[in-house]
């Protein structure tokens, strides 16, 4: 997939579609007009209402230059964020679906675009960047084709767009370049951390996860390494080793570190959960739906695409990233309830459901980050609890933090970069509900309040940091089929963190 900026207009650029992005104004004023040069009936107008990425398709009868499909697209206000990611994202996501391999998109009017929305050009093109490779993705990777080969029409027709041109960008055209180049690494990084999560852990496994790692490591430059189960053993994680012993697959603990060439603003660390498959272990999960939990290394995902992208835009930030790996498996050596274990930090554990495992092995990360990086903030993220999910729902993250600046940083890059976060209470209150008669902690807090009570766990392993963030990402990073958008993973969390570690460089 690639973005080409060009100076042409919309109509000298050889395309199987070009779009006309419209604002809701210019829709009533300009519409007919647009429609009459195209020679299009302008009746066709009417089933279009310019919202955000609103999409109408039509066709030229007059041949000559220029596309024979023109896509009116809904700008909808054009004065958020949202409104450009959008549209970029439907028209992608449109032309995918078509099989089209080269989209142009009119992008004349963008210096009037950039006085409605309030920001420059450049960073407008990055919108437009995020948006087009988030709407083009699709995951691919494991179709063999073998049994299409009768569907004619569809052999050798793209399955995804190839190339985007954005049209008509003479006058802005270095910062529009400029733009597109940091949307696409963004939107890129994030892509990589979608088919993380969409490979099932029959192919891709703790160590799977940890050799993506090292390649974002070789991409980005900067440092990966990975300890195996005897250093693992020797550190003492007993959180992650509990929760691997039912498993055929070793463990992994990786380290990515990117630190920037000149002087570093601030040390943050990353740390996302990576259970590859959660079964449930001994408290094992219902059938349905169990297929799913390959998504649950989505914290992990999120964790190798943000350092990737921090790297490759050399953010002037050390952005540390710690990802404890396992599935959680029945095997006859697995875990049982009512097993107490000792993590890390000494601290031991009540083991009341083997299904809270994502707790057990944050645990131990957090005990390291902390240890050994002293960072300045200290960010988890986790596709943690269905309690969030139960909260929240599929359009916001859970967050819990104990410092309120770090908080309101996160709900406005929630804001700006559309992955949402809400925040949500850790106050002692819930301690009581996390206690063990037997262990230091135990790992289930009963049925209410599912999200604090798992974040009050976390809590327990940051050893008095002042500024960590959980943000569980159980309901966001996974859209099961259907909706309209592209199932499987969203890579939610990388446009999040980086829009934060960009508003501190
Ligand atoms: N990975 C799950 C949480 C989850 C549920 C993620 C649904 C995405 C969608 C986690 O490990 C889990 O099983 N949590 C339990 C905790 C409980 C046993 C205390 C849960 O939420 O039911
Ligand atoms: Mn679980
Ligand atoms: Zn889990």
């Amino acid at each position: 997939m690639k973005i080409t900026v060009t100076a042409k207009e919309g109509m000298s650029v050889k395309a199987d579609i070009l779009a006309l992005p419209l604002t809701a104004k210019e829709l009533k004023k300009e519409l007919p007009g647009v429609l009459q040069g195209l020679g299009i009936d302008k009746g066709a107008s009417g089933d279009f209402n310019g919202s955000a990425g609103d999409i109408l398709v039509l066709y030229r009868t007059s041949s000559g230059k220029g596309a024979s499909r023109i896509a009116l697209l809904g700008l909808g206000d054009a004065t958020t964020n949202d409104d450009y990611r959008k549209a970029a994202n439907a028209i992608a996501h449109k032309a995918s679906d078509m099989h089209l391999g080269v989209v142009a998109i009119d992008c004349s009017k963008i210096g009037e675009w950039s006085k409605h929305l309030r920001r420059n050009p450049e960073y407008l093109a990055g919108l437009l960047g995020e948006g087009l490779l988030h709407g083009a993705y699709r995951f691919h990777r494991l179709k063999s084709g073998k049994l299409d080969k009768e569907k004619k029409k569809e052999a050798g027709t793209p399955t995804t767009v190839n190339e985007f041109f954005l049209a008509g960008c003479g006058e802005h055209y270095s910062s529009i370049e400029k733009g597109v180049a940091s949307g696409a690494i963004v939107g890129i990084s994030q892509n990589m951390s979608r088919d993380l999560v969409n490979l099932p852990c029959n192919h891709l496994s703790a160590e799977d996860l940890a050799e993506a790692a090292r390649e974002a490591g070789r991409k980005g430059g900067f440092d990966v390494k990975v300890f195996d189960r005897k250093k693992i053993t020797e550190l003492g994680m007993g959180g992650l080793l509990a929760v691997n012993q039912g498993s055929k697959e070793p463990p992994t603990f990786t380290i990515l570190d990117y630190q920037p060439k000149g002087k570093s603003k601030k040390t943050v660390a990353l740390v996302g959960k990576g259970v590859t498959f959660d079964s449930g272990g001994i408290s094992i999960k219902p059938a349905q739906g169990m297929d799913e939990m390959k998504s649950d290394m989505s914290g992990a995902a999120c964790v190798i695409g943000t350092v990737e992208a921090a790297a490759l835009l050399g953010l002037p930030i050390r952005v540390i990233g710690i990802i404890p790996a396992t599935d959680n498996m029945p095997g006859g050596s697995a875990m049982k309830p009512g097993d107490i274990i000792t993590t890390m930090s000494g601290i031991t554990v009540d083991v009341g459901n083997t299904d809270a495992e994502g707790r057990l092995i944050l645990a131990d990360a957090l005990t390291y980050a902390k240890r050994e990086y002293d960072p300045d903030v200290i960010i988890d993220l986790a596709t943690l609890t269905g309690a969030c999910v139960v909260a929240l729902g599929y359009a916001a993250a859970g967050l819990f933090s104990n410092d309120d600046d770090l908080a309101d940083d996160l709900y406005r890059a929630g804001q700006s970069s559309g992955e949402k976060v809400w925040r949500m209470p850790l106050w002692n209150e819930y301690d009581e509900l996390i206690k063990s008669d037997v262990a230091d902690l135990s790992n289930t807090g009963g049925r209410w309040g599912g999200a604090i009570t798992a974040a009050k766990f976390l809590e327990k392993f940051i050893d008095g940091h002042k500024s960590w963030a959980h943000v569980d990402i159980a309901g966001p990073a996974f859209l099961a089929k259907g909706g309209g958008k592209t199932p499987g993973g969203t890579g939610f969390g990388v446009r999040l963190l980086v829009d934060l570690l960009k508003g501190w460089a």
